[in-house]
């Protein structure tokens, strides 16, 4: 079957990363292991990614391998160990995890670069459309990101990346995207045909605000795309630079999606998700709105 005419099933997670913003965190474990307020960061993304009708998650791992599939894996002992003292809850809490989607895992045995994390699941994901998700960022919205990235892929059956705008003094922390509108009433102002994509260009040189973020829904000739490049900036397999081959041949849509991104790979965007998460919540929101209201700020 044409990859274009098939329901995206698959979400590939890159977490192969150092995660040296995050050090000395990252040093022993992976970053997507990180906790917002109780949740590993890539609970969040899988979660996300469930919700957008997507059951197989591949994860491309690198360090901190076990930790990650501990957690997505059954604990007889802790579960015995909560039933044990009747905390009935907590046991479906974490059963409910191991129960989340069918996960694999590969090895990206170096960290070669996102393209190549990427194209580590190439036998995995086949000849289909496949999401890919990096789960430092986090993303608060109505509509999953990843499913208002589907809906595009499947309207316009062509690759989609989500795009954020951003102010022109962060705008070389991102790659950044020269796009023109495209007319749609179901998405008005938010649609984009991608023509040229430049990695963390200097401000004056940026060709628009829009930036990329981390979710994205790839057809599969982005593996042969990947396989055709050169290692890029910092000598990394960019995917990046992955996509500029594919659009040669091939449409690329970018969306303004609807939603909060959170930059939890990053110190501070790691705290401020940690605190607007922990408002959000009924169990622990109140209180501490009243601690920090309480704070000599
Ligand atoms: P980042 O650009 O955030 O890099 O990668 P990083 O190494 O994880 O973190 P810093 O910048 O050093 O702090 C974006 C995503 O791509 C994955 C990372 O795990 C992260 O999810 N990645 C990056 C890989 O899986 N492999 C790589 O070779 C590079």
């Amino acid at each position: 079957m044409d990859s274009m005419s098939q329901k995206v099933r698959k979400a590939v997670f890159p977490a192969a990363g150092l995660g040296t913003r995050f050090l000395p965190a990252t040093k022993a474990s992976p970053k997507e292991m990180l906790c917002l307020v109780d949740k590993p960061l890539i609970q969040y993304g899988v979660e996300e990614a469930v919700n957008s009708g997507i059951q197989n998650v591949i994860i491309v791992t690198g360090r901190g391998k076990s930790s990650m599939e501990d957690h997505f894996d059954v604990s007889y002992e802790l579960e015995q160990l909560l039933a044990s003292k009747k905390k009935t809850e907590m046991r479906r809490l974490v059963r409910a995890i191991s129960e989340l989607a069918e996960i694999s895992y590969i090895r990206q045995k170096e960290a070669l670069g996102l393209g190549h994390a990427v194209h580590r699941a190439k036998d995995l994901v086949g000849n289909e459309s496949f999401a890919v998700v990096l789960s430092d960022d986090i993303i608060a919205s109505k509509t999953p990101c990843i499913q208002q990235l589907v809906d595009v892929h499947d309207t316009y059956g062509a690759s989609v990346l989500a795009l954020m705008e951003v102010p022109k003094d962060q705008i070389s922390a991102y790659g950044v995207v020269e796009a023109e509108p495209v007319e749609d009433s179901a998405r008005p102002d938010s649609l984009f045909r991608i023509r040229n994509m430049v990695e963390k260009p200097k401000a004056e040189d940026a060709p628009s605000n829009l930036a990329i973020i981390g979710r994205y829904v790839l057809t599969s000739d982005i593996f042969a795309s990947v396989e055709s490049i050169e290692p890029g900036a910092g000598g990394e397999i960019q995917l990046t630079d992955a996509m500029k081959h594919m659009m040669q041949n091939r449409p690329i849509y970018g969306l303004k999606f609807e939603g909060k991104r959170y930059d939890a790979g990053d110190k501070a965007g790691f705290l401020k998700a940690t605190v607007e998460f922990a408002l959000e919540r009924q169990d622990l929101g109140p209180q501490f709105r009243e601690y920090l209201k309480g704070l000599a700020l």
